[in-house]
């Protein structure tokens, strides 16, 4: 069993299902907890990703795409400062400050393979999908000279297969978390693309 295996599968109080966190409560816990700026850009991306998805695809109340944003902005907050805790620290603080468990166990399912929690929830399974997938494309838009702008889901693709590319990039996450969602992964790309170029 690795270090990250957080043991458990239930998280939070069904009790505060209605507490979920203000934007500007997330925002200041990544800047208390996160000083690596390209870590907080990631968290931003994988967040207004969530957001959008929850919104256009599912058409969630505003409620619930609060919800699915904060999961993503907070799901890597203590990879900064706290790698070999990753996950833990994280999920037990959310859990103190009583917030919503569907939020929680979003995060403590982003990487089934580390941390042994198997997505279930829609939301769960969105933010594994993204997560990884989000990073390579954000990797791939920065060695191309126009950035965002014309970068076409084929050009990903082949950067997937390029395996020295982004090369901690796990391609068996992504494959599994699209397999799981049940979402096509050109389709996938595609909104990740549409999505995430403005976000600093
Ligand atoms: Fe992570
Ligand atoms: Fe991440």
């Amino acid at each position: 069993m690795n270090l990250l295996t957080l043991n458990r599968s239930e998280f939070g109080d069904p009790a505060n299902e209605s507490n979920i966190p203000s934007l500007e409560e997330a925002e200041n816990l990544l800047d208390e907890w996160v000083k690596n700026g390209s870590l907080k850009r990631h968290m931003r991306q994988v967040g207004m990703l969530m957001k959008a998805w929850a919104k256009e695809k599912e058409q969630l109340s505003a409620q619930e795409q609060i919800k699915w944003e904060i999961a993503g902005l907070l799901h890597d907050a203590d990879w900064d400062q706290w790698p070999k805790q990753h996950c833990r620290k994280i999920v037990e603080e959310l859990e103190s400050r009583d917030v919503a468990p569907s939020i929680i166990r979003a995060i403590a399912s982003h990487g089934p393979s580390h941390f042994g929690v198997e997505p279930k929830s829609k939301m769960d399974k969105m933010l594994y999908a993204f997560d990884e997938l989000s990073g390579l494309i954000h990797a791939y838009s920065l060695m191309r000279p126009t950035g965002y702008e014309g970068m076409q889901p084929k050009g990903v693709k082949k950067r997937l297969k390029d395996k020295s590319f982004a090369a901690q990039v796990s391609r068996e996450d992504i494959r599994d978390a699209s397999e799981r969602v049940g979402v096509d992964l050109n389709e996938l790309i595609t909104f990740i693309i549409q999505h995430q170029a403005d976000v600093e």
